[in-house]
């Protein structure tokens, strides 16, 4: 074991470099950092015995929440990116194979009969800005075919089911350069030689899902679990969850804004604009330190030296991190009051680097619990093996300049008492 911070020890168990992460429907849509399964998995099965029900305040595509349905644990979780939401929804609902079947088999009927040339019906394109920058024109018909067929569906669960391959595909026939998180045009030359099959996208997608989906009916059919995906913002509320109702949360919030660290709107913007998703360019300013706000003292050492040595530097920046940090105590503070008394809280986070300096994130996490009725239980400290993070940034934004980000996680263990 390596010692990285005092008293803290990388634990290559928590590692799992060679895990299937995308066993059941974790393997529907990829998301910027997603958890892995096996560490909510072994969350849940270490602090979370007997327990009814599970919250994740910033919960993604729901990787926390298909792990405590198969646990037999209902769950509850939030997240403010509508396509987050969708991905969520689909991946802990259960839909009959049967007629599921006969949607795919109309899919790929329609396919079929458009791959060799019979005509396409008449359909409307979407309007969104920057369309054409975005999708060649044979594209948006194809996609438009597509969607005008899932809007026919009426079954709720099987249309969010075809939403979230339609989703990757929307990524996949761009011109966005896959390889990246943010959106990224594909050079001319790359452009030129793009000829995406749409179709074939669509229905690789549906046929991998539905074998996740398969896999997961398996595990929870006799299970009588719910998910629950809602949208509402803990820096404000804690929507409709009933104080001191929840037994444990199993998370990984954000690790800064998303317009300087992981821009999950702007990851989910082609898709969101697709599903005719109102102000889906503005999410990224919606996310947790997503408006800036004035810096003050908070009367905790460790994050008001930190602000302080950023502010020397730049002021925005440290202005950037503090609003940041102060939505995530509000955040704390409101996500405390739904644990019951003897609960968990496990909280995966990032300690990234502004300007050189570490930001400790794991022991502002563990302080702002603290002070809200939680005791420290444990911190692990796990290897980022496979994650798909930039490894590598310009935290001074000098052009060349870079540095590394982050190599580790650390998960912080809180107790109510
Ligand atoms: C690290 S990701 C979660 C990934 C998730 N664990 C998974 O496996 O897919 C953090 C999430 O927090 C969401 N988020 C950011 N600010 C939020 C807020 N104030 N309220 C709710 N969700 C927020 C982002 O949209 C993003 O989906």
């Amino acid at each position: 074991m390596a010692i990285i911070a005092e008293k803290k020890q990388i634990e290559t168990s928590w590692d799992y470099r060679n895990a299937n992460t995308k066993k059941v429907t974790h393997c529907f849509h990829s998301y910027p950092a997603m958890m892995i399964p096996q560490v909510a998995e072994r969350l849940i099965a270490t602090y979370g015995k007997g327990a009814n029900l599970l919250f994740d305040p910033y919960c993604g595509t729901g990787t926390s929440l298909v792990e405590a349905n198969i646990k037999g644990i209902n769950a509850i979780g939030t997240d403010l990116n509508p396509l987050a939401r969708l991905i969520a929804r689909a991946k802990t609902s259960i839909i009959d194979i049967h007629v599921l079947d006969l949607y795919l088999k109309d899919f790929n009927d329609l396919a079929f009969s458009l791959n060799f040339g019979i005509e396409k019906p008449p359909v409307i394109l979407p309007k969104f800005k920057n369309i054409d920058f975005w999708f060649s024109k044979t594209v948006q018909e194809e996609l438009a075919v597509i969607k005008k067929f899932i809007e026919s569906i009426s079954d709720e669960n099987i249309k969010n089911f075809f939403y979230v391959a339609f989703s990757e595909t929307v990524r996949e026939s761009s011109y966005t350069r896959n390889s990246e998180f943010k959106l990224y045009r594909m050079s001319e030359k790359q452009r030129e030689k793009f000829n995406p099959n749409v179709f074939s996208l669509m229905t690789n997608k549906l046929s991998r899902n539905k074998k996740g989906l398969i896999e997961y009916i398996e595990l929870i059919k006799d299970k009588k679990v719910y998910s629950d995906i809602k949208n509402f913002n803990t820096v404000e509320t804690i929507g409709d969850i009933e104080e001191k109702s929840i037994d444990i949360i199993v998370t990984s919030p954000p690790y800064g804004d998303s317009k300087t660290t992981v821009a999950y709107g702007q990851f989910s913007r082609l898709a969101n604009q697709w599903l005719e998703i109102k102000d889906a360019n503005k999410i990224d300013n919606k996310l947790m330190g997503g408006k800036r706000t004035k810096i003050q003292k908070l009367d905790i050492k460790e994050l008001d030296t930190i602000i302080e040595k950023i502010n020397n530097i730049d002021n925005k920046r440290a202005q950037e991190v503090f609003s940041f940090y102060f939505d995530y105590y509000k955040s704390i503070k409101n996500v405390s009051k739904t644990i019951k008394k003897g609960g968990y809280v496990c909280y995966v986070v990032g300690n990234r680097k502004v300007k050189s300096i570490t930001l400790p994130t794991d022991k502002i996490t563990r302080i702002f619990f603290e002070q809200n009725g939680f005791k420290h239980i444990d911190t692990f400290v796990r290897n980022i093996p496979s994650k798909r993070m930039p490894k590598r940034n310009s935290p001074t934004n000098e052009v060349g300049k870079t540095e590394t980000t982050m190599n580790n996680e650390f998960i912080v263990v809180m107790k109510k008492i």
